[in-house]
């Protein structure tokens, strides 16, 4: 069980936009924080250690996760990287992160997947993660083959996690489509935190989005976590209007996962 005054949490990615917004809402309840990211961080609080670090190398990894309870992983290259980086970043990198902290003894994960895991169901078919993933791109396909590895690591090793399919993460919502798919940074505080201490969560596969109105899948596996979002994109349609974003016209996209599920591929090594 975490124990927010006693256990060490460790957050990966942790200069990048979520990893911050995790910073900022965990770090006045859980006493030690580690963080990890290639990029610098420098504004660190006294309940936070920070090491810069690649997510291949696997000997700073082996020290990151001495003494650590849980893991918050959020590195991520994102879907315009090409095909090697992806792989690279997203899941051979992933699973030196999650060896390492099998290894170190570490009980509990919280992974970033992603929307575009199911990106290929049309509009119109209320996706719940019951059903069979249908990535939208190889970006999503890597993060559904993250989420069996946290299958794995909880069939064979029995470390507990949770895989959040990040909607949309923004302060705000931007356009339509996130009229639907948002997930503010305090909804995504309060996934991470409730994911950490659930008591036996198995391998839990969990949408990330706030209580949207135009939310358009289901039974999201939020009632398992406790989960009850704070915040709904519709409050915000004044200042999507003002933006000359289209708030009554027809569904911009016929699938899940956007723009995702239209764009071709970027081939290998470009
Ligand atoms: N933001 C969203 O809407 C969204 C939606 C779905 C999924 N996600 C996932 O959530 C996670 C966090 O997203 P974000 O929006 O904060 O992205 P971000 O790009 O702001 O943060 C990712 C962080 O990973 C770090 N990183 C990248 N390559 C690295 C490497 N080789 N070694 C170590 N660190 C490395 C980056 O420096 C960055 O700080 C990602 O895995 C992303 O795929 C985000």
């Amino acid at each position: 069980m975490i124990d927010p005054a006693t256990s060490r949490v460790l957050i990966t990615g942790a200069a990048g936009a979520i990893g911050s917004a995790l910073r900022e809402g965990l770090r006045g309840r859980y006493h030690h924080l580690r963080l990890t990211d290639i990029n610098p961080v420098t504004d660190l609080a006294n309940n936070e250690e920070f090491t810069q670090a690649d997510v291949s190398d696997r000997k700073a990894l082996e020290t990151l996760m001495q003494g650590v309870d849980a893991l918050v992983h959020m590195t991520g290259a994102p879907a315009e990287h090409d095909l090697e980086t992806l792989f690279r970043v997203n899941n051979r990198g992933l699973y030196d992160v999650l060896e390492t902290a099998r290894l170190a003894g570490v009980q509990r994960i919280v992974y970033a997947s992603s929307n575009h895991a199911f990106g290929c169901y049309p509009i119109d078919v209320p996706v719940s993660p019951a059903m069979p993933a249908r990535p939208d791109s190889m970006y999503g396909v890597f993060k559904v083959l993250g989420e069996a590895m946290l299958q794995y690591y909880y069939d064979r090793h029995a470390i507990g996690s949770v895989s959040l399919r990040i909607g949309t993460y923004r302060p705000l919502p931007i356009d339509q489509r996130s009229l639907a798919t948002w997930l503010s940074p305090r909804d995504i505080v309060q996934l991470v935190d409730l994911s950490l201490r659930h008591s036996d969560p198995g391998a839990l596969v969990v949408n990330g989005y706030s209580g949207n109105t135009r939310i358009k899948t289901q039974d999201p596996n939020w009632a398992t976590l406790d989960y009850v979002p704070l915040d709904n994109a519709e409050e915000h349609i004044p200042m999507l209007r003002a933006m000359g974003v289209d708030i009554d016209g027809p569904w911009e996209y016929r699938e899940h996962g956007g723009s995702f599920a239209v764009q071709p591929e970027k081939p290998p090594g470009v």
